[in-house]
Parts: structure tokens; C-alpha cells; sequence
């Protein structure tokens, strides 16, 4: 069928062979099902597991601590945006440690090109350029290495199957023959997977579930900086992120982000809220503009960027109601500077606020930070992790904190940092506008 009868779209369906061997409840492959016992916990051992630490701050950071020896790790992101790179960076952290890096996507001269470029010189590095999933894995078992990396997993295929590399099959069985390696061999392994734009088909998503960790790799291709986030991970927190940025030499780690993130500001321009956002157990600055003109269309626009739109329309609607802030004529733009995605409602506040701002056209203080969460009635809702966004705010030479009412306590604030606690939208707005 050349479209699916569930969704509609085209040419999204796959062949998927069915296995002929069929089997029976209550008979497993061993016979009758003897011999097998349930263990107790407390009998079982808790090995700590050993990590391998890259020295990449950001790397360890998301990754729990280091690399755990015979783990598997998916890198997925959109083409071009760094992942291999990323990933030949390894080798000048790890140099001491055998990397095998197996190309499926681009010729050994390219990746060696590459390492070139971030200043590879490791004895360790071996490059090999095959798709065969059997040869792959023959060649981990001679060489043994400490890590491997398989760039990517749609160019990957098991000639005992009969689709195309890159279909849900083959990326499916293929990623399962590597992982089942790494848990036997103790061989410590990276995927790297595209996330196709239309259609996630045989997209990374089919190996979440299988693999030990999952990172993203995002970022605005037109931004320098990247953010690497971690969705799943057996072996740490998820939602840690780390930052880089993009350099003629590579992924470079950024520790301080939250200087980054607000260093080109306007200070006097209306509509610039700064905010802090937690990402994990990290907090981060971020500039929110807001822009606000009168509108030429029937049908007003509204514009997010960096942070869910719809959320955005909720907000302008509470602002109206609740503050009588006329916005059903305007157009409104929404920015998070520096190619930052916002998730967190703790951000709601400061987007309401740079809203007002723009509409008013009176600045807010510049060396103030704002957050809350926002409801419906416009009451300002208590955020998580006050506290370390505040002592972050203050690190960064901000003066005045402006956060929600509830649940603060002026124990919290730093000397430095002047704290006003919210009640509504309303108590905000006669605040500062
Ligand atoms: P790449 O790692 O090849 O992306 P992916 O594997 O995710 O498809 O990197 C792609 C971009 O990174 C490419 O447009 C060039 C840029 N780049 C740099 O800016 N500096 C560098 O040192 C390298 C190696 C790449
Ligand atoms: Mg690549």
C-alpha cells in the first residue's frame, strides 16, 4: 500500500517478515521450563559499575559521570548538526583507550579529514569503514576495544535480512545484534541516529526503548551553540543537558552558559525579561524578548520561538483577562535568545512580563530576574529549586529577583539579590509598569 490506512501519510509503510517459528506459552527455549528460580534481592550482588570518565565536563555531566563499560548510548540529532563530530572528539579525550569508529556514511579519508581538524593524534584510533553487521561485529571481537562507535545506524544492515538498510527491520535488528555484543563483551557503545524530519520512520525513536541511554543533540544550525540532552538514561538523571559550542575546531564544552546566554543584551530595551530555568540540576540565565505591534492582519499573529506557542497563547490570554492588557490587535513574538528551548512553566512569568513590557514600551529593570509559573486565574504558582536559580541569578551580578510569593522565604535569597515576592499577575504589573 502506497498509503497508510491509519494516518494517511505516504509511503510510510515497511515490509516486516514474521518469524515462522511459533511459540508456546509455558515452554521456553530450554525444555519445560526446569531449572528456572526467581532470585531473592538481597542475594543478588550490586556491582558498582565502572565508568569511564571523558574529561569533557559537559560529556560526564549528561552522561551520569563518564561512559559505564558495556553500555549502549544512542546520539540522536538532525543531519549536520554535530553528532559525528561529537563523536571524534572522543578520541582526543580518551586517548589512551581503543576506539573503534565504524563508518557507514562517510569514506575513512573524510573521518580522518575531520580528526585532522580537532587535532586527533591518538595510536588508539581505529577507523573502520563497513555496514555489515556481522563484519562489525568479527572485527570487535579481534580487536577488542574499549569503545566503539557506529556512525550511523541507518547505514548499518544484516545481510540475513531482506529490507533495506535504514527501514524500521533492519535498524531495529541490526541496533539489537550491536547491543547484545557490547552487554557480552564489555565493550562500551555509541549509535549515532538521524531523526528523520518527516515521518520519524526508522528514526532513533524505534531504539529507545533498547538502548541503555539516549542523548539528543539539538540546536538552532544557525547558532553556535548546542545542547546535549539526555531523554533516557539506566545509568544518571535525565534532563541534564550540556552546552557547547560549535568552533572551527570542534564542539567546545561551555561551563559557564548562563554567562553566554545573556551577554548580548539590550539593557534599556523593552520586552528583554532575563529568566532562570532549570535544566536538571543545573540552572540557566536565558534572555526572553518579547515583541508587540499592532497588527495589519485579521487574524492576528503570534509567534514562538524556543518555547511551546501554545502556552504562549494561554499566557496572552490571562494577560488580557486578568490584566486588561489589549493584545487581540497585535501581533506578538516571542524569543528565547541564543537558540535556547525553554520547557519549564517556571518561565511563564517572565515571557508574561516581556510581553507587558513591549506592549507598554517601559523597559524592565536590567539587572532583574524574573520567574514563576503562571495560572489561569493569573495567580503566580511557586517553582521548583528556588532557591539554586536564585543563588545563580546572584552569581551573575543581578540585583533584584522577582519570584512567587508562595513558597519563598527570604532565608533563601542571597545577601546581594533584593527579593519581591509575587502574588498574581496583577500584583506584577502595578510593580513594575
Ligand atoms: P557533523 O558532525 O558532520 O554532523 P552530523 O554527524 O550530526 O551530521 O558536523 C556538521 C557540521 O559541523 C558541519 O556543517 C561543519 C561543522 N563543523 C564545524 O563547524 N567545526 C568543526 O570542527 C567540524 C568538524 C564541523
Ligand atoms: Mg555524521
Amino acid at each position: 500500500m502506497g498509503q497508510c490506512s491509519g494516518c494517511g501519510a505516504w509511503n510510510t509503510l515497511v515490509e516486516e517478515r514474521q518469524s515462522s517459528t511459533k511459540h508456546q506459552l509455558g515452554k521456553t527455549r530450554s525444555g519445560n521450563g526446569a531449572g528456572v528460580r526467581a532470585q531473592r534481592l538481597d542475594d543478588i550482588k550490586s556491582g558498582a559499575e565502572s565508568r569511564l570518565a571523558t574529561g569533557n565536563g559537559e560529556l560526564d555531566r549528561v552522561l551520569g559521570g563518564g561512559i559505564v563499560e558495556g553500555s549502549v548510548v544512542l546520539i540522536a540529532g538532525d543531519p549536520g548538526i554535530g553528532k559525528s563530530t561529537l563523536m571524534t572528539e572522543l578520541a582526543t579525550l580518551l586517548k589512551d583507550e581503543k576506539i573503534l569508529y565504524v563508518t557507514g556514511e562517510e569514506s575513512p579519508s573524510q573521518v580522518k579529514m575531520r580528526a585532522e581538524r580537532l587535532g586527533v593524534n591518538s595510536k588508539n584510533f581505529l577507523l573502520l569503514a563497513e555496514t555489515e553487521v556481522e563484519s562489525i561485529i568479527r572485527c570487535v571481537q579481534d580487536e577488542e576495544p574499549a569503545l566503539m562507535i557506529v556512525d550511523s545506524i541507518q547505514t548499518v544492515f544484516r545481510s540475513d535480512l531482506p529490507s533495506a538498510p535504514g527501514s524500521v527491520t533492519q535498524v531495529r535488528e541490526s541496533a539489537a545484534a550491536l547491543i547484545q555484543m557490547a552487554k557480552a563483551s564489555g565493550t562500551s557503545t555509541f549509535i549515532v541516529g538521524h531523526v528523520t524530519k518527516s515521518g520519524t520512520i526508522a528514526g532513533p525513536r524505534v531504539l529507545e526503548h533498547m538502548v541503555d541511554t539516549v542523548l539528543y543533540l539539538e540546536g538552532d544550525r544557525h547558532h553556535v551553540f548546542r545542547i546535549l540532552r539526555a531523554v533516557k538514561n539506566r545509568f544518571g538523571s535525565t534532563n541534564e543537558i550540556g552546552v557547547f559550542e560549535m568552533r572551527s575546531q570542534g564542539l567546545a564544552p561551555v561551563e559557564n552558559p548562563s554567562e553566554l546566554f545573556i551577554s548580548d543584551r539590550n539593557l534599556l530595551s523593552p520586552g528583554s525579561v532575563v529568566v532562570c530555568s532549570m535544566e536538571g540540576s543545573r540552572p540557566m540565565l536565558a534572555e526572553i524578548q518579547a515583541l508587540v505591534t499592532n497588527t495589519s492582519y485579521s487574524n492576528p499573529q503570534r509567534t514562538a520561538t524556543g518555547f511551546d506557542g501554545r502556552r504562549l497563547q494561554m499566557l496572552l490570554a490571562v494577560l488580557e483577562k486578568r490584566v486588561g492588557l489589549p493584545l487581540s490587535t497585535s501581533d506578538v513574538f516571542v524569543n528565547v535568545t541564543g537558540g535556547l528551548r525553554l520547557t519549564e512553566p517556571a518561565a511563564d512569568l517572565a515571557i508574561a512580563a516581556a510581553v507587558a513590557s513591549s506592549s507598554r514600551d517601559i523597559p524592565v529593570p536590567s539587572q532583574a530576574m524574573i520567574t514563576g509559573e503562571v495560572g489561569l486565574g493569573g495567580e503566580v504558582r511557586a517553582v521548583p529549586q528556588l532557591d539554586t536559580r536564585l543563588i545563580e541569578t546572584s552569581r551573575l551580578g543581578f540585583n533584584q529577583a522577582f519570584v512567587p510569593g508562595r513558597g519563598f522565604d527570604k532565608k533563601m535569597a542571597p545577601k546581594s539579590l533584593e527579593c519581591v515576592g509575587l502574588k498574581s499577575l496583577e500584583h506584577m504589573m502595578d510593580l513594575l509598569f
